[in-house]
């Protein structure tokens, strides 16, 4: 069960090696969350992840999970549940893609879409079901800033996030009054690593950052969370620019 502060005491992480998820997973465990279920498709990274959030004390188990396998989620996710109730469900896995790969490849386009979409449509409907017969509990969503107005240059991710944000919105909506959250996190471009000496590129935000705008929505039942905060004035304008206009911009 959630905390008096609405925080969770166990996680299942859709896509257990994200750096979202994982940096999420351990501002979580530091606030005492203490079952972590890590799912993903097995891997040594998956392995060595589950590792080091042992080592912060908390219990963990990783279990096979594959987007684009939409046919086995009820029978994963469902095991999943069958072994206690889950306080949070994260959905953070997702592809990025090569855009222009992926424009002269087709399939490779279609494969996007299937793991960021057509995949969190799947897991998310039968996390949803699982968290509303359970009576409580959250599912968080990682959309992205891309599915506010799709770019030039990462239209087919920009895409498939914009449609996985509508569905989780709807879902939310229909999860309204059952004692379920559904929060949509939308972060924006993220520093690589490599920039952290860097000067800061301005809006851009770190795993970490995320993390932390995870537990405050968390805390405060938030709908909506864009990261860092200021990219929701940003983009409600660049929602609204012309197109000829918008595409001139250097986005
Ligand atoms: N990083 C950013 O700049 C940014 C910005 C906005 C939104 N987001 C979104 O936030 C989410 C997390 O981002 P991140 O940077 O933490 O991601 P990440 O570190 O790149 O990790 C992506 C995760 O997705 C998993 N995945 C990919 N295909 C999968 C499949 N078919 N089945 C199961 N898992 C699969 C990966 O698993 P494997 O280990 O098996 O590959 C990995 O766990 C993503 O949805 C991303 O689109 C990211």
């Amino acid at each position: 069960m959630k905390d008096a502060f609405g925080l969770p005491q166990s996680l299942l992480i859709l896509g257990g090696t994200s750096e979202i998820g994982l940096a999420t997973a351990r501002r979580l465990i530091a606030r005492r969350a203490r079952t972590v279920w890590l799912a993903g498709r097995p891997s040594p990274a998956l392995d060595t992840a589950a590792d080091r959030l042992r080592t912060l004390g908390a219990d963990v188990r990783t279990v096979a999970f594959d987007a684009l396998d939409p046919g086995s989620h009820e029978e994963v996710l469902g095991k999943v549940f069958a072994e206690g109730d889950i306080d949070l469900v994260l959905l953070a896995f997702g592809v990025l893609g090569d855009q222009a790969r992926d424009e002269a490849e087709p399939l490779a386009a279609v494969r996007v879409a299937q793991t960021n979409y057509t995949g969190a449509v799947s897991a998310g409907l039968v996390c949803a079901g699982a968290l509303q017969t359970q009576g409580h509990g959250s599912l968080v969503v990682l959309s992205s800033a891309a599915g506010e107005r799709a770019r030039r240059a990462d239209f087919i991710y920009g895409s498939s996030k914009a449609g996985l944000d509508a569905f989780a919105q709807g879902l939310g909506d229909a999860m309204y009054g059952t004692g379920v959250q559904v929060m949509v996190v939308r972060p924006g471009f993220m520093r690589p690593r490599t920039a952290a000496s860097r000067p800061e590129t301005p809006l851009a935000t770190t795993p970490e950052a995320v993390a932390t705008a995870i537990e405050l929505g968390l805390r405060r039942r938030s709908e909506t969370v864009w990261v860092p905060g200021a990219l929701r004035v940003v983009m409600a304008a660049v929602r609204h620019l012309p197109r000829p206009l918008f595409r001139r911009l250097p986005l």
